[in-house]
């Protein structure tokens, strides 16, 4: 069994039982993220990760209905994962992320809110059980089936590893599915790999720049500080007064990738930008910008490939489509 065969599990059979059955219109008390929850309980049960009674923290927050009507879909629901189980995997991780495809799917249903619902109650229900709760980590080289692979599964580099994502993903204190998290930072990564390729910037000086710039930011909203912050954060990283990562960069390197972060939301006019790697830093993130609704315009852009309208289509679309 494969993490998508729980989420298929979720959408095809208990999330679709209730679509079919007119949802929360039929069920008194029902909510939009309740199928969600049931199939988790279930696949915790069929890994035997807890026994049915232990599983209480899951069932509790369920409506009767769904826990002993609804034509026995919780019955339903185990058995078809039990006869998919493999006893291969470890349950606790594997499951981690079963419960992020499964959100994804919520989210693509019902929305941010009820998604946001969904972790809540995941979160609550874990921390009862006594098992990790984790909501900040996005294990980067997991890429949904639904989604284009080639753009969202970075290539590995001597920057862009496992480990120094995973760290990046911790320092982040929102939520990576919203605008300003993983998935963004992987389009920005994407926009400047290729952006470097095109004009002969600094890849390395892109690649940090892609994976630091909005770690420090405190709300998807107006944040002018979150610059800084993370500008801030990144000299001490670089000078390896933190963690154990060590980039080489020169100093010059360093000095660039530093001011691309601190004023990388600042309203910089691109003719008055000096320093190719800086404006290419810069064009990366712009390009993501119809994730908010926004068209970027070549105005606010500084390299004149970036302004190119097939590569702000291409990433117009990326930004709209293709989300983590
Ligand atoms: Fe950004």
């Amino acid at each position: 069994m494969d993490h998508t065969t729980i989420a298929d599990c979720y959408k095809n059979h208990s999330g679709d039982y209730f679509h079919r059955m007119g949802g929360a219109g039929r069920y008194v008390g029902y909510e939009d993220w309740h199928p969600a929850v049931l199939t988790l309980g279930c696949a915790y049960q069929a890994m035997k990760v807890r026994t049915f009674s232990e599983l209480q923290p899951f069932w509790s927050r369920l409506p009767l209905t769904i826990m002993s009507g609804c034509d026995d879909l919780r019955q339903k629901t185990l058995k078809l994962l039990t006869a998919n189980l493999d006893d291969t995997v470890v349950a606790v991780p594997f499951l981690k992320w079963v419960e992020i495809e499964i959100r994804e799917s919520v989210k693509r249903s019902y929305g941010h809110e009820v998604a946001a619902v969904f972790t809540k109650k995941m979160a609550e229900i874990k921390n009862d059980l006594g098992l990790p709760v984790d909501t900040k980590t996005v294990q980067p080289l997991l890429v949904p089936s639904s989604v284009k692979v080639d753009v969202l599964r970075p290539d590995v580099s001597d920057i862009v590893t496992q480990d120094f994502v995973e760290y990046c993903c911790e320092l982040y204190k929102l939520d990576h599915f919203g605008d300003h998290g993983y998935a963004h930072w992987m389009r920005v990564l994407y926009n400047g790999r290729m952006l470097a390729a095109e004009t002969g910037a600094n890849v390395r000086i892109v690649e940090l720049f892609a994976l630091l710039h909005d770690t420090h930011r405190e709300t998807e909203f107006d944040d002018p500080e979150h610059g800084p912050r993370a500008a801030a954060y990144a000299q001490r990283l670089l000078d390896g007064e933190i963690s154990g990562f060590q980039f080489d960069l020169t100093a010059d390197e360093k000095k660039q990738l530093l001011i691309a972060i601190h004023d990388h939301s600042k309203p910089i006019n691109p003719s008055k930008i000096r320093q190719l790697n800086i404006g290419v830093c810069w064009d990366a993130d712009r390009l993501d910008l119809q994730r908010v609704g926004i068209r970027p315009q070549p105005h606010s852009l500084y390299t004149r490939y970036a302004c190119e309208s097939d590569v702000i289509r291409s990433a117009s679309f990326r930004a709209q489509q293709i989300r983590l």
